[in-house]
């Protein structure tokens, strides 16, 4: 073809696509003619912030690079109760597991992340919760950053957040806080959108328990401990990504923007040298599976936000990572930063359920293909039922006492006195693989202070194929002791006059009340798994620190022109779910960047 040919088959894609921004085009020319300021690698929950944040300003030309293709007109991916369809193994993930995993028996786990437009935030269970005041503290401390403290924060969280009508549109007083809350951002953060048949219950169990099982008004607040309503990325009735939120039509047709899909980073490149640091301003990428690869060079900051586990990916191919590993995999070391792939935090995620008197359970939604098809035509015509919730009714946050003998040679793991150890959410259908028959209630516990360190490695005989990874789950001396603290919480939960003649009996080889702590722990091994929350693994650490990837202004160190900016910066893994805590970070350092070009 010809280049004007070219061109016109470009414009025409264009057009046919209705999104006019997003290039998917066979071809790199326009974007390879383009002088950028800034080139985002990842398109995901940080990705697209950065580069709706950036482009607000006008002399600012962006490029964002997503491997995925578009998340546009996947109805699995709007449709929040479906969420549990997203992954694995579908067109929209990563399709990773990890290495057999010691304390699990020796499994290898499924390990999602989302391969789409919006990231891991197309493709999560839409849960919002933020973390503890402790938590962002302690990321203040350990930078010697103030900016990263909760005060800081709060305003970036509600930044970033629409708090949104549910969709039943019923009174939500009592049922939140507004004043944490914000009303004006892009992410829509909503309650429960219709009522199931356990609520009722759920409210009376916390009531008759009290104590662990107290009720709050908000938990995300800064101050979690306590049971309250689900918070979830839905607006309206519809998921909340950072794709729908951030690359919504008004931001996509600026014209200082370019989102290029199915564009697969290989590596960075060394552009020059500034103040005697390496420079690295150049990414190479494959687009649509291509062979041969396209460079793009930004001319003020490359930004990667590509995730825990591939940002250390693409450091580590680029050279920059330990030099002796990197030696021993023949890549020619150009930074020496040990960390790379290292500090890798994660929360395990364990789910007991019960069979229950109900037929009202959300089970046969999951099994039962044609009344999965009505729901959804009853979802696209109404915005309504059932398929506008998420996977929880109800959250609660639960803090060991200080006096507990796990914490006697350790100390507590929690970053300070007000923050929980774990999280326990109720779900109205069996969360997991569904059996053919039955109802269930389910209830999950996530044990939120891990102290397991994992890492994440290439693989030598495939570099840029899936990288190895490790995530040493329930491995901390506290670990399992504290997930086995959340499974008898759950079982003291379940033990409330106002369960019964609704539960009827815990499936099958699950440990009840009466259970040793030998038995849960054997149930833990056998059952525990990852909750998807990894973070740490571009940890940042203060500035001139000999440890750590960036510095708490998000620079990687020893180099220039380069920032990360997504879950792998968080040294801890919060009290939360990840992405609410992604989408403050994100916000923040998006300010950040602007503040050092103005
Ligand atoms: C199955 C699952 C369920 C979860 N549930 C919840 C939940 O309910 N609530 C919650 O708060 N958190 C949840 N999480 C965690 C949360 O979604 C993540 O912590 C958060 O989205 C991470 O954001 P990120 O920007 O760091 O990475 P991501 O959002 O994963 O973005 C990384 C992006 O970079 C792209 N990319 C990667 N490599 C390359 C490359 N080489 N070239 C170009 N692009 C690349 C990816 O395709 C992706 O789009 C869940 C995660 C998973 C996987
Ligand atoms: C993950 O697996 C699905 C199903 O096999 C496939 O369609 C998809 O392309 C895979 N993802 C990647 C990134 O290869
Ligand atoms: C919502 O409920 C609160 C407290 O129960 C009540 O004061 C308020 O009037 C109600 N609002 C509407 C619009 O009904
Ligand atoms: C599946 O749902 C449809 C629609 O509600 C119903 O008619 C059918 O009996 C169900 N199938 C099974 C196997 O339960
Ligand atoms: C590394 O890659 C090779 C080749 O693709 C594959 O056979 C092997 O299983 C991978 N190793 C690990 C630990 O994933
Ligand atoms: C099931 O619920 C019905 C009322 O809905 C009640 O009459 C019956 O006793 C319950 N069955 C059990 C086993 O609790």
């Amino acid at each position: 073809m010809t280049s004007s040919l070219r061109w016109c088959a470009f414009l025409l894609s264009l057009v046919s696509l209705g999104r006019a921004i997003i290039l998917t085009q066979n071809d790199a020319s326009l974007v390879s003619s383009t002088k950028y300021d800034f080139v985002i690698v990842g398109g995901g929950t940080a990705g697209n912030v950065i580069a709706n944040r950036l482009t607000e300003n006008p002399k600012f030309k962006v490029l964002l690079l997503e491997a995925g293709p578009s998340d546009a007109g996947q109805l699995e991916l709007q449709i929040p109760f479906l969420c549990t369809h997203t992954t694995p193994n579908t067109a929209w993930d990563w399709n990773y597991t990890t290495v057999p995993q010691a304390a699990l028996n020796g499994v290898s786990i499924s390990y999602p992340r989302g391969h789409v437009l919006g990231g891991s935030s197309s493709i999560n269970c839409l849960v919002y919760t933020r973390g503890s005041k402790e938590d962002f503290d302690r990321y203040a401390d350990v930078t010697g950053d103030k900016g990263w403290s909760w005060d800081n924060m709060l305003p970036y969280f509600k930044k970033s957040e629409r708090f949104t009508p549910p969709a039943d549109g019923h009174n939500t007083t009592g049922q939140f806080d507004p004043s944490v809350h914000g009303f004006n951002g892009r992410v829509g953060v909503s309650l429960p959108g219709a009522a199931t048949a356990i609520d009722g219950r759920a409210n009376a169990a916390f009531d008759q328990l009290g104590g662990e099982f107290q009720r709050t008004l908000d938990y995300n607040s800064g101050s979690p401990v306590g049971f309250g309503w689900s918070q979830a990325v839905i607006g309206g009735s519809k998921r909340s990504s950072s794709s729908t939120a951030y690359l919504a039509p008004q931001y996509l047709q600026r014209s200082n923007l370019h989102v290029l899909v199915n564009s697969k980073v290989s590596r960075i490149l060394q552009t020059d040298t500034a103040g005697g640091l390496p420079v690295f301003r150049s990414v190479e990428f494959n687009l649509n599976g291509a062979a041969s690869s396209t460079k793009v060079t930004a001319s003020k900051e490359l930004i990667l936000s590509a995730g825990s586990l591939n940002t250390p990916q693409i450091l580590l191919n680029s050279g920059i990572g330990s030099s002796s590993t990197l030696k021993s995999l023949h890549i020619k070391p150009l930074v020496d930063l040990p960390d790379v792939g290292e500090n890798m935090g994660d929360h395990p995620i364990i789910t007991l359920a019960w069979t229950v008197n109900s037929t009202q359970t959300y089970d046969d939604f999951n099994r039962n293909t044609t009344l999965q098809n009505q729901e959804i035509q009853r979802w696209k015509q109404t915005g309504q039922g059932v398929f506008v919730n998420g996977i929880a009714q109800h959250i609660g946050f639960v803090r060991v006492p200080d006096t507990s003998p796990i914490f006697s040679k350790v100390g507590d793991p929690a970053p300070g006195p007000g923050s929980p150890h774990f999280e326990i959410f109720l779900s109205n259908f069996l969360l997991g693989t569904t059996p053919p028959t039955g109802n269930f209630l389910s209830i999950s516990s996530i044990m939120l202070t891990p102290t397991a360190r994992g890492n994440v490695k290439l693989n030598s005989t495939n570099l840029f194929g899936a990288p190895i990874i490790d995530p040493q789950l329930l491995t901390g001396s506290t670990d399992v002791p504290l997930l086995r603290e959340a499974v008898k919480s759950t079982l003291r939960l379940v033990s409330a006059s106002a369960w019964n003649g609704y539960i009827l009996a815990p499936v099958d080889g699950q440990p009840t009340a009466t259970a040793t702590d030998a038995e849960l722990d054997m149930f833990i091994s056998g059952s525990a798994r990852s909750a998807y929350h990894v973070v740490g693994t571009s940890s940042m650490t203060p500035k001139n620190a000999k440890t750590g990837v960036v510095d708490p202004d998000l620079k990687v160190k020893k180099v220039g022109g380069l920032r990360i900016v997504d879950a792998s910066v968080l040294p801890f893994v919060p009290a939360g779910h990840t992405q609410a805590a992604t989408y403050a970070l994100a916000e923040r350092a998006a300010d950040l960047i602007k503040a050092d070009h103005s």
